[in-house]
Protein backbone atom coordinates (compact mmCIF):
# COMPACT_ATOMS: atom_id res chain seq x y z
CA UNK A 1 0.00 0.00 0.00
CA UNK A 2 1.29 3.73 -0.49
CA UNK A 3 0.65 6.79 0.95
CA UNK A 4 -0.62 10.03 -0.84
CA UNK A 5 2.55 12.30 -1.51
CA UNK A 6 0.48 15.23 -0.13
CA UNK A 7 -1.56 15.80 3.18
CA UNK A 8 -3.65 18.70 4.61
CA UNK A 9 -3.05 19.53 7.96
CA UNK A 10 -6.16 20.77 9.47
CA UNK A 11 -5.18 22.66 12.68
CA UNK A 12 -7.26 22.21 15.34
CA UNK A 13 -4.92 23.48 18.69
CA UNK A 14 -6.73 27.11 18.49
CA UNK A 15 -10.15 25.21 19.24
CA UNK A 16 -9.72 21.60 20.15
CA UNK A 17 -6.94 22.26 21.99
CA UNK A 18 -7.33 25.39 23.79
CA UNK A 19 -11.09 24.70 24.86
CA UNK A 20 -10.04 22.22 27.35
CA UNK A 21 -6.65 23.84 28.77
CA UNK A 22 -6.98 24.52 32.27
CA UNK A 23 -5.61 28.30 31.48
CA UNK A 24 -7.80 30.01 29.24
CA UNK A 25 -5.87 32.14 26.75
CA UNK A 26 -7.02 35.79 25.87
CA UNK A 27 -8.60 36.19 22.35
CA UNK A 28 -5.11 38.37 21.64
CA UNK A 29 -2.75 35.56 22.13
CA UNK A 30 -5.23 33.23 20.31
CA UNK A 31 -4.73 35.17 17.28
CA UNK A 32 -0.85 35.35 18.05
CA UNK A 33 -0.36 31.91 17.96
CA UNK A 34 -2.83 31.65 14.96
CA UNK A 35 -0.37 33.83 13.19
CA UNK A 36 2.51 31.76 14.38
CA UNK A 37 0.76 28.95 13.11
CA UNK A 38 0.38 30.56 9.71
CA UNK A 39 3.95 31.55 9.43
CA UNK A 40 4.53 28.39 9.76
CA UNK A 41 2.48 27.32 6.78
CA UNK A 42 -0.78 25.71 7.90
CA UNK A 43 -3.18 27.14 5.88
CA UNK A 44 -6.50 25.71 7.03
CA UNK A 45 -6.77 26.74 11.37
CA UNK A 46 -10.07 25.96 13.19
CA UNK A 47 -10.30 29.78 15.53
CA UNK A 48 -12.41 29.27 17.87
CA UNK A 49 -16.10 28.47 18.50
CA UNK A 50 -19.53 30.30 18.80
CA UNK A 51 -21.25 27.94 21.68
CA UNK A 52 -22.47 28.80 24.75
CA UNK A 53 -19.69 30.49 26.95
CA UNK A 54 -21.02 28.80 29.88
CA UNK A 55 -20.17 25.36 28.50
CA UNK A 56 -16.99 26.31 27.13
CA UNK A 57 -15.66 29.82 28.90
CA UNK A 58 -12.13 29.42 26.84
CA UNK A 59 -13.64 30.11 23.59
CA UNK A 60 -15.03 33.17 24.84
CA UNK A 61 -14.32 36.39 22.93
CA UNK A 62 -13.76 34.28 19.22
CA UNK A 63 -14.72 37.11 17.51
CA UNK A 64 -11.75 39.77 19.08
CA UNK A 65 -9.37 37.14 17.80
CA UNK A 66 -10.57 36.47 14.34
CA UNK A 67 -10.49 40.29 13.95
CA UNK A 68 -7.13 40.23 15.18
CA UNK A 69 -5.43 37.28 12.74
CA UNK A 70 -3.09 38.27 9.65
CA UNK A 71 -5.59 36.67 6.84
CA UNK A 72 -3.89 36.26 3.80
CA UNK A 73 -3.64 33.16 2.69
CA UNK A 74 -5.33 31.30 5.34
CA UNK A 75 -9.37 28.96 5.42
CA UNK A 76 -10.00 29.99 9.37
CA UNK A 77 -13.11 27.87 10.14
CA UNK A 78 -15.02 28.44 13.35
CA UNK A 79 -17.23 25.70 15.50
CA UNK A 80 -21.05 26.84 15.56
CA UNK A 81 -23.96 24.35 17.12
CA UNK A 82 -26.87 26.38 16.04
CA UNK A 83 -28.08 29.28 14.01
CA UNK A 84 -27.48 31.70 16.86
CA UNK A 85 -23.54 31.05 16.61
CA UNK A 86 -24.05 30.75 12.54
CA UNK A 87 -24.92 34.69 13.29
CA UNK A 88 -21.98 35.50 15.19
CA UNK A 89 -20.00 33.46 13.07
CA UNK A 90 -21.12 36.03 10.28
CA UNK A 91 -21.28 38.98 12.12
CA UNK A 92 -17.26 37.61 12.62
CA UNK A 93 -16.86 37.46 8.39
CA UNK A 94 -15.62 34.04 8.95
CA UNK A 95 -15.55 31.58 5.48
CA UNK A 96 -16.02 28.38 6.92
CA UNK A 97 -17.78 26.80 9.75
CA UNK A 98 -17.92 23.67 11.08
CA UNK A 99 -20.70 21.87 12.57
CA UNK A 100 -20.06 18.59 15.35
CA UNK A 101 -22.42 15.87 15.76
CA UNK A 102 -22.13 12.78 17.27
CA UNK A 103 -22.14 8.72 16.75
CA UNK A 104 -23.31 8.70 20.43
CA UNK A 105 -26.84 9.39 21.54
CA UNK A 106 -25.19 10.14 25.00
CA UNK A 107 -22.05 12.27 23.89
CA UNK A 108 -24.84 14.39 21.68
CA UNK A 109 -26.72 14.80 24.73
CA UNK A 110 -24.02 15.87 26.70
CA UNK A 111 -22.05 17.79 24.55
CA UNK A 112 -24.79 20.04 22.62
CA UNK A 113 -28.05 18.77 24.58
CA UNK A 114 -29.72 16.76 22.14
CA UNK A 115 -30.35 14.31 20.39
CA UNK A 116 -27.98 13.23 17.05
CA UNK A 117 -31.39 13.61 14.99
CA UNK A 118 -32.37 16.48 16.10
CA UNK A 119 -28.66 17.92 15.66
CA UNK A 120 -28.91 17.01 12.33
CA UNK A 121 -32.64 18.74 11.73
CA UNK A 122 -30.76 21.76 13.45
CA UNK A 123 -27.65 21.66 11.61
CA UNK A 124 -29.51 21.11 8.29
CA UNK A 125 -30.46 24.60 8.65
CA UNK A 126 -27.25 25.74 9.96
CA UNK A 127 -25.47 24.42 6.86
CA UNK A 128 -28.02 25.87 4.17
CA UNK A 129 -27.73 29.24 5.61
CA UNK A 130 -24.01 29.28 6.13
CA UNK A 131 -24.60 28.46 2.30
CA UNK A 132 -26.68 31.40 1.54
CA UNK A 133 -24.22 33.43 2.73
CA UNK A 134 -21.34 31.98 0.69
CA UNK A 135 -20.09 29.76 3.84
CA UNK A 136 -18.80 26.46 3.34
CA UNK A 137 -19.66 24.18 6.37
CA UNK A 138 -17.42 21.03 7.42
CA UNK A 139 -18.97 18.21 9.29
CA UNK A 140 -17.46 16.23 12.21
CA UNK A 141 -18.76 12.76 13.55
CA UNK A 142 -17.52 12.28 17.52
CA UNK A 143 -16.95 8.76 19.34
CA UNK A 144 -16.17 7.47 15.34
CA UNK A 145 -13.88 5.02 17.89
CA UNK A 146 -15.73 4.50 21.06
CA UNK A 147 -17.45 6.67 23.71
CA UNK A 148 -16.43 7.50 27.10
CA UNK A 149 -20.61 6.77 28.16
CA UNK A 150 -21.59 3.84 25.67
CA UNK A 151 -18.52 2.43 25.14
CA UNK A 152 -18.30 0.74 21.30
CA UNK A 153 -19.82 2.35 18.95
CA UNK A 154 -21.37 0.76 15.60
CA UNK A 155 -19.89 1.62 12.46
CA UNK A 156 -23.33 1.61 10.64
CA UNK A 157 -24.25 4.99 13.03
CA UNK A 158 -21.20 6.79 11.76
CA UNK A 159 -21.27 5.89 8.07
CA UNK A 160 -25.20 7.29 8.70
CA UNK A 161 -24.21 10.35 10.11
CA UNK A 162 -21.86 10.94 8.01
CA UNK A 163 -23.74 10.70 5.17
CA UNK A 164 -26.33 12.99 6.28
CA UNK A 165 -23.84 15.73 7.41
CA UNK A 166 -22.53 15.53 3.10
CA UNK A 167 -26.07 15.24 1.85
CA UNK A 168 -27.27 18.67 3.53
CA UNK A 169 -24.34 20.20 2.31
CA UNK A 170 -20.79 19.64 4.47
CA UNK A 171 -18.60 19.84 2.20
CA UNK A 172 -15.87 17.58 4.44
CA UNK A 173 -16.66 14.89 6.95
CA UNK A 174 -13.75 14.94 10.00
CA UNK A 175 -14.07 11.76 11.73
CA UNK A 176 -13.51 12.13 14.99
CA UNK A 177 -11.84 9.82 17.42
CA UNK A 178 -12.49 11.76 20.60
CA UNK A 179 -11.04 10.13 23.54
CA UNK A 180 -8.46 8.40 21.52
CA UNK A 181 -9.49 4.58 21.74
CA UNK A 182 -9.16 3.53 18.61
CA UNK A 183 -6.53 1.47 16.90
CA UNK A 184 -4.81 1.27 13.22
CA UNK A 185 -6.79 -1.09 11.96
CA UNK A 186 -10.16 -0.51 13.05
CA UNK A 187 -9.77 3.32 12.24
CA UNK A 188 -9.04 2.26 8.48
CA UNK A 189 -11.46 0.01 7.98
CA UNK A 190 -14.02 2.63 9.44
CA UNK A 191 -12.54 4.72 7.10
CA UNK A 192 -12.68 2.36 4.25
CA UNK A 193 -16.71 1.74 5.44
CA UNK A 194 -17.24 5.67 5.27
CA UNK A 195 -15.44 5.92 2.01
CA UNK A 196 -17.98 4.04 0.16
CA UNK A 197 -20.60 6.90 1.14
CA UNK A 198 -18.10 9.72 0.15
CA UNK A 199 -14.92 10.58 -2.02
CA UNK A 200 -11.55 9.97 0.23
CA UNK A 201 -10.81 13.88 -0.55
CA UNK A 202 -14.07 14.85 1.28
CA UNK A 203 -13.04 12.88 4.26
CA UNK A 204 -11.07 13.92 7.37
CA UNK A 205 -9.50 12.17 10.18
CA UNK A 206 -9.14 13.51 13.59
CA UNK A 207 -7.48 11.73 16.38
CA UNK A 208 -7.05 12.41 19.92
CA UNK A 209 -3.88 10.58 21.48
CA UNK A 210 -5.07 9.47 24.86
CA UNK A 211 -3.49 5.82 24.51
CA UNK A 212 -0.99 6.57 22.11
CA UNK A 213 -2.37 5.15 18.94
CA UNK A 214 -2.79 8.61 16.87
CA UNK A 215 -0.05 8.66 14.65
CA UNK A 216 -0.34 4.67 14.09
CA UNK A 217 -4.00 5.11 12.86
CA UNK A 218 -2.86 8.22 10.73
CA UNK A 219 -0.54 6.05 9.08
CA UNK A 220 -3.27 3.40 8.42
CA UNK A 221 -5.71 5.66 7.04
CA UNK A 222 -2.96 7.07 5.05
CA UNK A 223 -2.90 3.59 3.15
CA UNK A 224 -7.06 4.10 2.33
CA UNK A 225 -5.88 7.16 0.32
CA UNK A 226 -6.96 10.15 3.00
CA UNK A 227 -5.08 12.99 2.76
CA UNK A 228 -6.70 15.58 5.27
CA UNK A 229 -5.57 15.64 9.04
CA UNK A 230 -6.54 17.22 12.09
CA UNK A 231 -4.01 17.81 14.35
CA UNK A 232 -2.63 20.09 17.34
CA UNK A 233 -0.11 22.40 18.18
CA UNK A 234 2.04 21.07 21.20
CA UNK A 235 -0.62 18.22 21.49
CA UNK A 236 -2.82 20.40 23.33
CA UNK A 237 -6.24 20.09 24.80
CA UNK A 238 -8.61 17.03 24.92
CA UNK A 239 -13.08 17.39 25.34
CA UNK A 240 -14.46 18.96 28.36
CA UNK A 241 -17.88 16.56 27.50
CA UNK A 242 -15.41 13.55 26.93
CA UNK A 243 -13.36 12.92 30.64
CA UNK A 244 -10.18 11.22 30.31
CA UNK A 245 -9.58 12.46 26.86
CA UNK A 246 -6.44 13.74 25.76
CA UNK A 247 -5.46 16.18 23.27
CA UNK A 248 -5.41 15.78 19.85
CA UNK A 249 -2.44 13.82 18.08
CA UNK A 250 0.36 16.94 17.81
CA UNK A 251 1.06 18.75 14.62
CA UNK A 252 4.63 18.58 15.01
CA UNK A 253 4.45 15.18 15.33
CA UNK A 254 2.11 14.52 12.09
CA UNK A 255 4.47 16.99 10.47
CA UNK A 256 7.55 14.96 11.42
CA UNK A 257 6.27 11.42 10.55
CA UNK A 258 5.29 12.89 6.97
CA UNK A 259 8.51 14.18 6.11
CA UNK A 260 10.32 11.40 7.19
CA UNK A 261 7.69 9.19 4.22
CA UNK A 262 8.39 12.51 1.93
CA UNK A 263 5.05 13.48 2.21
CA UNK A 264 4.61 17.61 1.49
CA UNK A 265 2.78 19.34 3.81
CA UNK A 266 3.96 22.86 2.90
CA UNK A 267 4.72 23.13 6.14
CA UNK A 268 8.04 24.23 8.20
CA UNK A 269 9.01 22.31 11.31
CA UNK A 270 11.29 24.56 12.88
CA UNK A 271 8.68 27.14 12.66
CA UNK A 272 5.84 24.88 14.44
CA UNK A 273 7.86 23.95 16.80
CA UNK A 274 8.17 27.69 17.68
CA UNK A 275 4.90 28.64 17.64
CA UNK A 276 4.41 25.17 19.87
CA UNK A 277 6.54 26.59 22.22
CA UNK A 278 4.76 29.78 22.14
CA UNK A 279 1.78 27.63 23.12
CA UNK A 280 3.40 26.13 26.00
CA UNK A 281 4.88 28.96 27.51
CA UNK A 282 1.25 30.91 27.44
CA UNK A 283 -0.53 27.99 29.19
CA UNK A 284 2.80 27.09 31.19
CA UNK A 285 2.71 24.15 30.47
CA UNK A 286 5.32 21.01 28.70
CA UNK A 287 4.18 19.91 25.14
CA UNK A 288 2.61 16.78 24.36
CA UNK A 289 4.32 16.53 21.25
CA UNK A 290 6.85 13.93 21.33
CA UNK A 291 9.37 15.99 18.43
CA UNK A 292 9.14 19.16 20.54
CA UNK A 293 10.23 17.06 23.57
CA UNK A 294 13.14 15.61 21.40
CA UNK A 295 14.26 18.85 19.89
CA UNK A 296 13.91 20.65 23.56
CA UNK A 297 16.39 17.85 25.38
CA UNK A 298 18.64 17.93 22.12
CA UNK A 299 18.86 21.61 22.30
CA UNK A 300 19.82 21.75 26.35
CA UNK A 301 21.93 18.83 25.84
CA UNK A 302 23.98 21.40 23.32
CA UNK A 303 23.55 23.78 25.70
CA UNK A 304 25.26 22.29 28.43
CA UNK A 305 28.17 20.90 25.74
CA UNK A 306 28.72 24.65 25.09
CA UNK A 307 29.12 24.99 28.96
CA UNK A 308 31.35 22.52 29.23
CA UNK A 309 33.51 23.31 25.92
CA UNK A 310 32.75 19.95 24.86
CA UNK A 311 31.70 19.23 21.39
CA UNK A 312 28.16 17.49 20.84
CA UNK A 313 27.82 14.29 18.56
CA UNK A 314 24.71 15.13 18.02
CA UNK A 315 23.69 15.81 14.51
CA UNK A 316 21.32 16.35 12.39
CA UNK A 317 18.55 19.34 11.73
P1 LIG B 1 -28.66 24.53 25.47
O1 LIG B 1 -28.60 24.80 26.92
O2 LIG B 1 -29.52 23.41 24.99
O3 LIG B 1 -29.02 25.81 24.61
O4 LIG B 1 -27.17 24.32 24.95
P2 LIG B 1 -30.11 26.90 24.78
O5 LIG B 1 -30.51 27.29 23.38
O6 LIG B 1 -31.18 26.48 25.75
O7 LIG B 1 -29.30 28.13 25.42
C1 LIG B 1 -28.71 28.07 26.70
C2 LIG B 1 -27.87 29.30 26.91
O8 LIG B 1 -26.75 29.28 26.01
C3 LIG B 1 -28.61 30.61 26.62
O9 LIG B 1 -28.04 31.62 27.45
C4 LIG B 1 -28.24 30.90 25.20
O10 LIG B 1 -28.32 32.26 24.87
C5 LIG B 1 -26.80 30.44 25.16
P3 LIG B 1 -28.81 32.15 28.76
O11 LIG B 1 -30.12 32.64 28.27
O12 LIG B 1 -28.97 30.92 29.65
O13 LIG B 1 -27.87 33.17 29.30
N1 LIG B 1 -26.38 30.04 23.81
C6 LIG B 1 -25.29 30.53 23.21
N2 LIG B 1 -24.37 31.41 23.59
C7 LIG B 1 -23.37 31.68 22.71
N3 LIG B 1 -23.27 31.09 21.51
C8 LIG B 1 -24.17 30.19 21.10
C9 LIG B 1 -25.25 29.89 21.98
N4 LIG B 1 -26.29 29.06 21.87
C10 LIG B 1 -26.99 29.16 23.00
N5 LIG B 1 -24.04 29.61 19.90
C11 LIG B 1 -25.54 24.45 23.18
C12 LIG B 1 -26.90 23.94 23.63
C13 LIG B 1 -25.21 23.72 21.90
C14 LIG B 1 -25.61 25.94 22.93
C15 LIG B 1 -24.49 24.18 24.29
O14 LIG B 1 -24.60 22.86 24.73
C16 LIG B 1 -23.08 24.42 23.81
O15 LIG B 1 -22.68 25.54 23.51
N6 LIG B 1 -22.25 23.39 23.76
C17 LIG B 1 -20.87 23.55 23.34
C18 LIG B 1 -20.28 22.26 23.10
C19 LIG B 1 -18.83 22.37 22.66
O16 LIG B 1 -18.33 23.39 22.25
N7 LIG B 1 -18.14 21.21 22.77
C20 LIG B 1 -16.77 21.13 22.40
C21 LIG B 1 -16.62 20.99 20.92
S1 LIG B 1 -17.03 19.35 20.31
C22 LIG B 1 -15.53 18.53 20.27
O17 LIG B 1 -14.60 19.01 20.85
C23 LIG B 1 -15.38 17.29 19.45
C24 LIG B 1 -14.60 17.54 18.14
O18 LIG B 1 -13.31 18.03 18.40
C25 LIG B 1 -14.51 16.25 17.33
C26 LIG B 1 -13.96 15.06 18.12
O19 LIG B 1 -12.94 15.16 18.82
O20 LIG B 1 -14.59 14.00 17.98
C27 LIG B 1 -15.32 18.57 17.26
MG1 LIG C 1 -11.63 16.78 18.99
Amino acid sequence: MSVPSRVTIVEVGPRDGLQNEKLALSPQMRAELINRLAAAGVIRIEAGSFVSPTAVPQMAGTDQTLALILKQNLRLAVLVPNLRGLADALAAGVDEIAVFAAASETFSKRNINCSIEESLQRYAEVVAEARRHGVSARGYVSCVLGCPYEGAIDGARVVSVAGALLEMGCFEVSLGDTIGVGGPLQARRLVERVARVAPLDRIAVHFHDTYGQALANIFACLETGVSIVDSSIAGLGGCPFAPGAAGNVATEDVVYMLQRMDVETGVSLDRLLAAGAFACAQLDRAPASRVAQAYGARASLSKSYAATGLRSTTRGK
